[in-house]
This record gives C-alpha cells, structure tokens and sequence, in this order.
C-alpha cells in the first residue's frame, strides 16, 4: 500500500522532532551517566570518610585496651602483690579489672614470660608466652598494642569461653573465592601488653590482655551509630560495618537472608584480591552477602605489619541509584514536556513559513486555470518574501506575454483575413486577365481582317449614297448600310482600342477637372436631360500623375452606363476624395442596379445586359484595362432595383516613376 504523500508541514515537523529526540536521546544518556557518577562519586568519598571514622573507633578500643593493660600494669599495688607472690590477690584485682573493662582476657606472666595469673581462665597457668612478639616487646619494657590473630589452642588457654566464641562455620557466599576449610576455630583480638617494673627499674613480668572480635560487635555496631544513626531506607538499614578475619566476617552488621548478622559469610572474590593479597584499599561498589552496595575496604595488618583481616564500611547503593532514578525521571519529564512545548511551538512557526508557501500554491493552481491577475501577498524579506516578489514579477511577464499572444492572433487572423481576400481578388483578376488576354488577341485578329474591308465599303457606299436620289427606293436602304457599317467601323475600333491600346501619356493632373470635362461632353445629350447630377468634389485633392484623355475615357463610359441604367431618369451622385494617399472617384446611380450574378461579368469584354445593337459589352472592360494602367481598381457595390456605385481607385503619384 503506498502510503499519501506528506505534507511540508509534516515534514518539517517530523524533521525537527527527529532533530529534538536525537538530541533529547544524546542529553539524557550523558545526563544520567553524569548524574549517577557524580551522586556515586559523592558517595564513595563520603563512604571513605565513613572508613576513617570507623578506623577511629577500631583504633580508639584498640587504645582502651593498651590504656587499660598499661594502667594496671603500673598500679603500685599489683607490683607489690607480685613481689610478694600473692597469687590471689592479683588474680581478685585483675579480674576485677577484666570484668569492669569488659576485657576478654587479663594475664600475668612473670619476668621469663611464663604464666603467673590467668584472669580469664584461672587453673590454666604455667605456659610460657615469651614467644608472643607482643609479650616479647612488653618483657623488653615496651607497651605495645595491636590486633593478633589467635589459634584455637591460645584461645583455648585464655578461656574455653573465647574459643567457643571465635568457632565459627564458613558459610558459602556467592561471588566469594574458594576455600577449602569449612570451619575457622582462630579467633582476631585487639591485644596490648605492658611491662610491670619496680621502683628501682627490674622487670617483674608482662600483663597482657584484649578482647575477641570474634562474635563481638561492640566496634561495628558503634560506627554505625556514629556514622549512619541507624538511618534506614526502605526498612533496610542504610550503613553496615564489619570486621573481616582474613576473609571472613566475624563482626558485622551487614544482615543475611534471615535477618541475622551475616557472620560465617565471607568477602568477594574481587576484594579479597585487591585487598587482602595486594594490600590496596578498596573503594568501588561490592556485592555484599545479598546486595551492592558502595564500599570502602582497608587492610588490618598485625604487628609485623601482615594483612590479618579487613576494615569495611559500606552504603547501600540502592538510595542513590533510586535517586539517580527519580532524578532522571524528572529530567525526563520535563524534557518531554520541553519537546511537547516545542512541538506546539513548532506547529505555530512552520504555519508562518508555510502559510506564504499554501498560497503560492493556490497562485500556481489559479494560474493554472488562467487567471493570471492573482498575486501573492509579500509579507517578509526574508527567501520566502523574495520568492513571492519573483512569483509575482514572473506572473506579470507572463501576462504580458500572455495579452501580447492574443493580440498577435488577432491581428494575424486580421492578417490572414486580409491576405485571404487579396489572394482571392487576385486569383479573379488573373482568369479575368487570362480571358482578357486571349479575347483580346482574339478580337485584335479578327478586328485587323475586317477593318480594311469595312473601310472600303463604307466609302463605297457613302459614295453610292451621295449619287443616289433621295426619292430612290434604294435611298432609306443605302443610309441604313452606311449608318450599320459605320457602327462596325466604330465597334471594330474600339475593339482594336482594347485589345492594342494605345501606351498611356502621363502628366501631372487634377482629377476634379477630368470629371467635369467627361461630364461637359455627355450632358448635353438627350439622354441627361432629366437626370439630376450632384457633384461632390473634394477641392482639396491632390493632384496625380494620369493620361487626361484615357481617364476622361473611362468616367464618360461609368457616366453613359449610369445614365442608361436610369433610363434617362433619376440622380448621379459624383463624388471626389482622397482615403489613404488614394483618390476615389465614385459614382452613384439610382437606376436598375446589377444582379450578383451579373457583378462578376461586367468587366468581361464583349459583356452587356443591353438589347443587341445598342451595346458593345466593351466599355468597362476598356475602362478597367486603362485603370489597371495607372495601378488602380474599380470596384463595384450594387444590389438588383437599389442602384449601383462605381468607385474608380488610383494612387496619387506626382512622379510617373513611382
Ligand atoms: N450603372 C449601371 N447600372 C446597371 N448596370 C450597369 C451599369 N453600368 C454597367 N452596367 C451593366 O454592365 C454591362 C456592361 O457595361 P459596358 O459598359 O461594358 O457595356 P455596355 O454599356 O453594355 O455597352 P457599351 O458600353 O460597349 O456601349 C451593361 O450591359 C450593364 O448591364
Ligand atoms: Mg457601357
């Protein structure tokens, strides 16, 4: 199916929309990547403060207990016990102390490092902790403190208790590295050891003591209120904090599947990696027992500077990622109504480009149909405005062309009219000229053979007349044959006349004064006694170059026609003009007129409508050859019973070259 054509319009818009969601699209993928990374960035540095703190608080209980150890150790009273080898009375005050202090184990041993009091587990004495690099240091008049890890059998020693507690099953953890032990019986403290020196300088022994993290969440517990406040999200607490032995949480509160503390459960394969083998800290998101969260892990060394375990601290990524969410979300929604603003905004403005557009299309169709006198309206400068300035210039050429078109087929039709009719005029005049050359010869021939013959019987019998008496009978008919002969003669010359005429003498005339002097000749015959005769003369006529005497010929002839056309009774208009550097002499009779038919013969030699004797049929045919002479016409308008009018037409020449 093909779908209809768009409009511009639709275009336009189409094109800008795809432009808006392009660019839209682009904004809104770096602006959440710029979002999310800003609010995470925000949040690893504030979880790496996070890790400071809880650094503080680790560190702080770590001094407590050194303090404690430290403090005892000094107590004038205890040396006194030792010197004095009062077992009980040491063992009392430190386990007094322990307890009070919530220490997990407080230990005397004497100068050798061997066991003396035991306060956490009083039957097991004797054992020799000289060994232990921090009872060493103590012996050796230094007070030291730092976190150790513990083996079973020390834990053990110091209370079955403490052993107890540090036993603890590895749970499997998803995304943790392999291990091949499934119980972990050691046990990580924060210990400190102090020496106890008399007054004058000798060392009496070592006091040691600390607690087990092992299932103690005393510190984790404590960051978490410091950093966190226990702020939830979600019914999810945000912030978490664990103590890692090795990799494996023994203080924490991060929370399982059940609810409870995830101990037993161990550190990401990746951070173990970073953390734990390279000794780097770790600040990225983790994937923590069951969620992701933004974390800062740092490395917890022993005395000899060994990764024993992990310090961690962590957020829950989801609050920022939400935010990041409702962020965008927004971000979005204001973007799209940004697009629906724009849309609409869009729709106005291409209504003020296409507008112009529509109507030079509604121009193109009226055009189209004809109407050239539309035009369209210019409303801007800008290219739309000058395309509707060109529109209409072109429009206005085309209407001039166009009206320049018609009148040229009007006037070629004009033309063509004329040229028709003068082709016509011309074609008759040829048959006419044609007919009248060959007649012409004709009668010349036959004129010239009976000229001569004629001439000598009409002197013979002229001369048979004059000796003839007029009693004679043969008198009347001797006159009838000279008069008929002389006719003959007379016939004979005309015709001699017309077919050989005499070459015209031209010389400059006045037309006027050629019509009276034909008039002058015919009006005194019986003939125009009762013909009224109006002369019309233009005395402004120029004068024209003509034979006098052939002229006078051809008017004499138009007059005696008119005349016997009346029948001796009626009116002769004459009239003289000039119309167009022509002259036209016209003669205007009110006798019987001519019949159409007869209109195309009257020039034809030998052609007349008089009975027989009477006319020759060659005076027009004389006139029309003298006229075609001087380069004119003659021309007839007549209806049969309204009268005829003869219009001679002859061009005014004053040169006869012309
Ligand atoms: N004014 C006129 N009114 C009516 N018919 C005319 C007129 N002039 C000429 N004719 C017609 O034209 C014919 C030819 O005229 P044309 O002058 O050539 O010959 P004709 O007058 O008959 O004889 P001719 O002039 O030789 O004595 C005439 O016979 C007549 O029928
Ligand atoms: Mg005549």
């Amino acid at each position: 199916m093909k779908l209809p054509p768009l409009s511009l319009r639709i275009k336009l818009i189409l094109s800008f929309l795809a432009v808006i969601a392009f660019g839209g699209l682009i904004s809104l993928v770096i602006g959440w990547r710029l979002v999310k990374n800003t609010l995470i960035g925000q949040a690893q540095l504030k979880v790496k403060h996070d890790l400071s703190a809880a650094w503080m608080v680790f560190n702080e209980r770590l001094n407590n207990v050194k303090d404690l150890v430290n403090l005892t150790a000094a107590r004038e009273s205890l040396q006194l016990a030792v010197q004095e080898g009062q077992a009980d009375v040491i063992f009392k005050y430190l386990d007094r102390v322990r307890r009070s202090y919530a220490l997990d184990f407080l230990t005397l041993t004497d100068a050798h490092g061997q066991v003396v009091v035991r306060s956490s587990n009083p039957h097991r004495v004797g054992d020799n902790q000289a060994s232990d690099e921090l009872v060493s240091l103590a012996l050796a008049g230094t007070t030291v403190a730092s976190p150790q890890i513990l083996s079973a059998a020390e834990l053990q020693k110091e209370s079955p208790e403490l052993a107890r507690r540090a036993r603890m099953k590895i749970l499997p953890t998803p995304k943790a590295a392999p291990r091949q032990e499934n119980i972990e019986t050691r046990g990580l403290v924060l210990k400190a050891a102090a020496p106890l020196i008399n007054d004058q300088g000798r060392t009496l022994g070592a006091l040691y003591g600390g607690i087990l993290l092992n299932r103690n969440y005393e510190i984790v517990d404590r960051v978490k209120e410091i950093v966190y406040k226990y702020e939830k999200y979600k019914g999810r607490e945000i912030g978490t904090a664990t103590i890692f032995q090795h990799d494996l949480r023994i203080s924490t509160n991060v929370r399982n599947q059940n609810g409870g503390r995830a101990i037993g459960t161990r550190v990401s394969a990746e951070v173990s990696q970073a953390v734990l083998v390279k000794g780097q800290p770790w600040i990225d998101r983790a994937f923590v027992v069951n969620d992701w969260y933004i974390t800062a892990y740092e490395p917890i060394h022993n005395l000899k500077g060994e990764i024993i375990g992990i310090l961690y601290v962590g957020m829950l990524e989801k609050p920022y990622l939400d935010t990041t969410n409702r962020l965008m979300l927004t971000f979005t929604g204001m973007a799209s109504l940004c697009v629906v603003v724009l849309l609409i905004l869009l729709y106005f403005s291409t209504t003020r480009i296409i507008h112009p557009l529509q109507e030079m299309v509604t121009a193109t169709q009226r055009i189209a149909e004809g109407d050239l006198s539309h035009k369209v309206e210019v409303t801007s400068a800008d290219e739309i405005g000058q395309l509707a300035s060109s529109f209409n210039a072109m429009v206005d050429k085309l209407q001039a062309a166009n009206q320049k078109l018609i009148e040229w087929g009007r006037t070629l039709e004009k033309k063509v009219e004329e040229r028709t009719r003068e082709l016509t005029a011309m074609q008759a005049h040829l048959i006419r000229s044609e007919k009248l050359a060959s007649l012409g010869k004709l009668a010349a021939g036959i004129a010239h053979e009976i000229n001569n013959p004629l001439g000598g019987i009409l002197i013979y019998s002229h001369l048979i007349l004059e000796d003839t008496d007029k009693n004679s009978p043969h008198y009347e008919n001797l006159k009838k044959i000279v008069k008929e002969t002389a006719r003959c003669k007379d016939i004979v010359k005309r015709l001699l006349e017309f077919a050989r005429p005499r070459e015209p003498e031209f010389s400059l005339l006045n037309i006027n004064e050629i019509v009276e002097k034909s008039l002058s000749i015919v009006e005194r015959q019986a003939l125009f006694q009762n013909i009224k005769i109006i002369k019309r003369y233009d005395s402004h006529l120029p004068k024209t170059v003509a034979d006098g005497a052939q002229l006078q010929q051809v008017f004499t002839n138009i007059i005696i026609n008119a005349a016997e056309a009346m029948d001796g009774q009626g009116t002769l208009t004459i009239q003289t003009a000039t119309v167009d550097n022509n002259l036209h002499i016209s003669f205007t009779d009110t006798g019987h007129g001519i019949s159409e038919e007869d209109k195309k013969r009257i020039f034809e030699p030998f052609f007349t409508t008089k009975e027989v004797g009477k006319g020759t049929g060659l005076g027009l045919a004389i006139s029309y050859s003298i006229i075609q002479k001087h380069h004119g016409t003659i021309e007839v308008v007549s209806q049969r019973d309204r009268g005829a009018t003869f219009i001679v037409k002859i061009p005014v020449r004053t040169n006869q070259d012309e």
